[in-house]
């Protein structure tokens, strides 16, 4: 996936996209990150096909987008919304999960297996009669989840997946991600949940203003303040140790590497 200098302007006149390039690899898994209203779900909109750049060009799959094969380029993408009521809709959970591969022309056996499993991988097993309506928002997250799963398409496109998920949603959805070997783009506000799910992490505010490893952009206060962007409490720690004890140790992504390196630092001082 491409964007080439990409720019986005909405009816009223908002600019939400400026300048935009970038290359997504087959099988990366890459985090958009920045603050409200930052340009992220515009971005997502655009690698969907869903919206088109006021300039600039898209290229997916090899193809640059163009109106008429945006529907064909859209049956390789999987898209979960941001709000999970943007995107649920039909009367029971079976149906809506099942929506996606139905319209895909599979013939029954395949989508009741895709459903089943997509249900299982997003951990509503049981839910399948429920009225997705009546569901609480972390559950109506995961039914959406399971719709894209469903599809099985070989592109995710996810935005905020983790927001309103509670401790195991967010687990799963990281036991999820590490399962499949799709293409995954997600955008979200939450460095813990970029550093979790990716090793690339682009921060966006109109245009890009870093792009590289998470490792690298923690590393990275300017960017960081720039996009009002938080680092995890642990790095923080972290970081606040380091500086006022003059230490000179990498910033950890892991708890297991802030351990590493308590207890190297530990053992140098003798303790
Ligand atoms: N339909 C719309 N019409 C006008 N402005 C919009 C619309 N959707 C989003 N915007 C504006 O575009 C900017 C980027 O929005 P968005 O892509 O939703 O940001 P993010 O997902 O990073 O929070 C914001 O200033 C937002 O208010
Ligand atoms: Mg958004």
């Amino acid at each position: 996936m491409k964007l080439i200098n990409v720019s986005y302007t909405y009816a009223d006149g908002v600019r939400a996209l400026e300048n935009v390039s970038l290359t997504i690899s087959e099988g990366e898994r890459v985090a958009i990150v920045g603050p409200n209203g930052a340009g992220k779900s515009t971005l997502l909109r655009i690698l969907a096909g869903l919206y088109f750049p006021s300039t600039g060009n898209v290229e997916i799959m090899g193809t640059t987008l163009s109106r008429k094969d945006a529907e064909r380029l859209r049956k390789n993408i999987g898209f979960l919304f941001q709000d999970p009521d943007d995107q649920i809709f039909m009367p029971t959970v079976w149906d809506d999960v099942a929506f996606g591969p139905i319209n895909l022309g599979l013939p029954e056996d395949e989508v009741k297996k895709r459903v089943r499993e997509a249900i299982r991988m997003a951990g509503i097993e049981g839910y399948e009669e429920r009225v997705p309506h009546h569901l609480s928002f972390g559950e109506k997250k995961r039914v959406a989840i399971a719709g894209v799963l469903a599809m099985e398409a070989p592109i995710l496109l996810l935005d905020e997946p983790t927001a309103n998920l509670d401790p195991q949603g967010r687990r799963d959805l990281v036991n999820i991600l590490d399962s499949v070997s799709q293409t995954v783009v997600l955008a979200t506000h939450d460095l813990s949940v970029a550093f979790e799910l990716t090793n690339r992490a682009i921060v966006l505010k109109k245009s890009v203003i870093f792009d590289g490893k998470p490792s690298e952009l923690v590393e990275r206060p300017d960017v960081l303040a720039s996009a009002n962007l938080e680092l995890p409490s642990m790095l923080r720690l972290m970081d606040r140790w380091r500086r006022t004890s003059d230490r000179k140790f990498h910033l950890p992504l892991t708890i297991d590497e802030a351990l590493r390196i308590i207890n190297e630092e530990c053992r140098k001082n003798g303790i």
